[in-house]
């Protein structure tokens, strides 16, 4: 049978997973509470089914008002444990590596699910919003639909970081194994890194050094309660693409040269993979987005800054998947959309590459029996 990358076992840390694809964290709006019901069984169950190394659950809010949405996943409270427990253990028997991604939404938070009632706007208070109780580095609303902003005092910056060590210490014990933290889209910690968004004269703002602090910190400190032999992401945004330009630099905002020095900061913290996305920190930017188009990005970091990636956006073959492991680019294949487009996106990608792989035993009969391809 033909070997690719793609489907050799990857190992970070002590865990190992049997493939380099990875299910990207897509939030679900589809909680209540911050908790998980059927839904989330049915969603990662159908995914987890059909073989991919590693799933990242979704955006889970590590306090509630970090929340981007009413529906959120949390992990601030004990009740919220137990059903992502569930979930765990159901991805582990399907023989899949289970992460969270662990986020604070920062400026962006209060808003309605895209499929909720008024669609992606500002959710008052009656209607189970927290307009009020918006927090980033600065007093700067994304734009004129989403909240007014507090900047956040020391105190309050302490607070959080609390909040997401406790949140850790809730998915450790739901049985998690990859930490991911979200440091992307225009949330809590990307705010604070670009100076495009954070305008703070403290030690918290101005250089790169003071934009990266609080970030830093709160890596740090997760990492401490994190096992040091599991594995431990951080999703960064690479730019801000604040000229629709993806290499352009923008010293005083964010770009990819900043995001290289970033990675060195991380690595040295005890972080293993840098998930390289882009954006969303700004508001009407257009991308410059098609098949691969952030590669360049964990390539970048993966060369420069010595540590390994995940590439992510728009891959949606499994030989471009394996071209990205081929050329050494990144280390970790990230797929979102694909995956709610094909649940078996994996078995596709192996068929594409034409590589053999196991099906479950209870589909077995399905793929053996296939008409034979023209
Ligand atoms: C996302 N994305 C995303 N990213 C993230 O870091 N945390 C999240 O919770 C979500 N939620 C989410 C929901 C949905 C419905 C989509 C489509 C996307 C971004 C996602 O992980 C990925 O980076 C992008 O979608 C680009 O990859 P694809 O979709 O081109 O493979």
């Amino acid at each position: 049978a033909k070997k690719t990358l793609l489907f050799s076992p990857i190992t970070t840390k002590s865990v190992t997973a049997h493939n380099r694809i990875v299910v990207a964290p897509m939030c679900q709006y589809s909680a209540e509470n911050g908790r998980m019901n059927h839904y989330h069984l049915a969603h990662y169950g159908s995914l987890a089914l059909k073989g991919p190394g590693t799933v990242i659950i979704e955006a889970t809010a590590v306090e509630a008002r970090g929340r981007i949405s009413p529906n959120d996943l949390g992990l601030w409270e004990e009740a919220q444990v137990e059903p992502l427990r569930q979930v765990i253990e159901m991805i582990v028997s399907q023989g899949s590596i289970p992460g969270i991604q662990l986020a604070h939404a920062g400026r962006k938070a209060s808003m309605g699910s895209p499929f909720s009632l008024n669609g992606y706007s500002l959710v008052p208070e009656e209607q189970g919003g927290w307009p009020e109780d918006v927090v980033g580095p600065s007093d700067l609303p994304f734009n004129d639909q989403h909240a007014k902003v507090h900047a956040l005092t020391l105190a309050e910056m302490q607070d959080i970081k609390q909040a997401w060590v406790d949140a850790a210490k809730r998915a450790l014990r739901a049985g998690v194994k990859v930490m991911q933290i979200h440091g992307a889209h225009g949330y809590l910690l990307s705010n604070f890194v670009s100076g495009n968004t954070n305008l703070r004269t403290d030690d918290y703002g101005g250089s790169f050094e003071n934009r990266i602090r609080y970030p830093l910190e709160v890596i740090q400190a997760v990492r401490d309660v994190w096992p040091q032999d599991y594995p431990f992401w951080v999703r960064i945004s690479s730019s801000d693409v604040k000229d629709g330009q993806a290499m352009s630099r923008d010293d005083n905002g964010w770009d990819i040269y900043q995001s290289i020095e970033y990675a060195k900061e991380l690595k040295k913290i005890g972080v293993d993979v840098i998930d390289c996305s882009t954006g969303g920190n700004l508001d009407g930017i257009q991308y410059p987005a098609g098949p691969c188009w952030q590669v360049p990005y964990a390539e970048a970091v993966k060369k420069e800054a010595g540590i390994a990636t995940g590439a992510v956006g728009i891959i949606t073959k499994g030989t471009e998947a394996e071209d990205i492991l081929q050329q050494g680019k990144a280390d970790y294949v990230c797929v979102a959309r694909e995956f709610l487009r094909d649940s078996g996106f994996v078995l596709t990608a192996a068929d594409q590459l034409g590589v053999a792989v196991k099906w479950p035993n209870q589909y077995e009969r399905a793929y053996r029996e296939r008409a034979p391809k023209l």
